[in-house]
């Protein structure tokens, strides 16, 4: 029988000796053969929606790095975009969407339709024939607030303002957008799995910014109904839940939400992660994206405090939020170098 995927077995709970690793944003502008094939597509989304070119870009920093997992390459954003909101994606600028300002505009959204998203679950096809064995793969949404602060504000904003001002005078509007997109999100990572993908990651970006009884509400609890509701039609496949600045509801997070593993972002003392969760609880992170830029001598300082402080630990290697385009390539081998180092 095959040996396990390294991803895979410490998501059921094993400690491994070298760390399985992969990058949060692997495929993307560092990598200049993702910039030659984005520069064929008309526009970011034609792009996300081009089964071949997003496989091939999925499959670009494999073939260069040996990661061991792939991530899909898609968007968050694609969701709103089957819902029927305007989204686009200007260069330089980021997302930019038909803002959602009144409950009379969020009633306008329409339904989800999945078929819109085909070329996604298509990707995942394509990809799953060329992955080599032992990588895993991995499938995403955002989670329900950081997909709705992008909806509600039309783009991407310093602390989410409108999003947060929207959830205060409209509360019933905001918890009845965070019920579609909680539905939607299921769907979605359902028939990715369906699909092909082997693991599932949710990415809360901007939970951080939330007062502590409104991370429950608006972030911790819609987190734990995708999670259920996956888990309902997939039970086996992992789930990792990535809450960029959960910080101090870390632990309880992970006692609540149900995932088989937690992403935890640059900020967070490791040290301080391992000792407030369970021993068996899955731990991914959490290197500074721009230790990565620096490389050198503080490159290797950071990689070795972050593999010693989770030693004996199931851990993960990533950075602790996406990589960053400035990334120089011979970094990204430095740390691959270091990380596996006695392999
Ligand atoms: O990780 C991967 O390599 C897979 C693909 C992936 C992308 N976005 C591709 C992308 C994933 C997992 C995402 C997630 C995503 N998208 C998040 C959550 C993770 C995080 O970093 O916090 C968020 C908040 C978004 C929304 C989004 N998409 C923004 C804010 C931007 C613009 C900012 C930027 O980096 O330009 C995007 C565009 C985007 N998504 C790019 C890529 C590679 C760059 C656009 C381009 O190549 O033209």
């Amino acid at each position: 029988m095959a040996e396990e995927k390294a991803l895979l077995s410490v998501l059921r709970g094993e400690a491994r000796k070298i760390p399985p690793l992969w990058l949060m944003r692997q495929a993307g502008r560092y990598l200049p053969e993702y910039r030659e094939v984005r520069a064929t597509a008309e526009s970011f989304l034609d792009f996300c929606y081009s089964p071949k070119k997003a496989a091939e870009v999925t499959l670009q920093p494999i073939r260069r790095f040996h990661f061991d997992a792939a991530i899909l390459f898609s968007d968050i954003l694609v969701v709103p975009d089957a819902m029927g909101q305007l989204v686009s994606f200007e260069t330089g600028a980021g997302p930019r969407l038909e803002p959602i300002e009144t409950p009379a505009q969020a009633a306008r959204l329409g339904e989800f339709k999945i078929e819109h998203l085909s070329p996604v679950f298509e990707t995942i096809d394509l990809v799953k024939a060329a992955l080599p064995s032992d990588v895993a793969f991995i499938g995403f949404c955002g989670a329900p607030f950081t997909v709705a602060s992008y909806m509600i504000a039309g783009q991407g904003t310093p602390d989410q303002g409108p999003a947060r001002l929207f959830a205060y005078r409209y509360p019933e509007a905001f918890a009845k957008l965070i019920d579609q997109l909680v539905e939607a999100s299921i769907d979605y990572l359902a028939r990715q799995i369906d699909a092909g993908v082997e693991v599932v990651q949710i990415f809360d970006s901007w939970a951080g910014v939330l007062p502590a009884h409104e991370f429950q509400r608006w972030s911790a609890e819609p987190v734990r109904r995708i999670i259920e509701g996956v888990k309902a039609r997939h039970q086996r496949t992992p789930v990792i839940a990535f809450v960029r600045g959960a910080d101090a509801h870390l632990p309880k997070l992970t006692q609540t939400v149900g995932a088989d593993g937690y992403g935890i972002d640059t900020a967070l003392d490791p040290a301080w992660a391992v000792a407030q969760t369970a021993r068996n609880v899955p731990l991914q992170g959490n290197l500074d994206p721009l230790a990565l830029v620096a490389g050198a001598d503080a490159l290797d300082r950071e990689i070795d405090s972050i593999l010693a402080a989770f030693k004996g630990r199931p851990h993960i290697f990533n950075l602790g939020h996406g990589i960053l385009q400035q990334t120089p390539i011979e970094n990204v081998e430095r740390l691959v170098a270091r990380v596996r180092r006695g392999a």
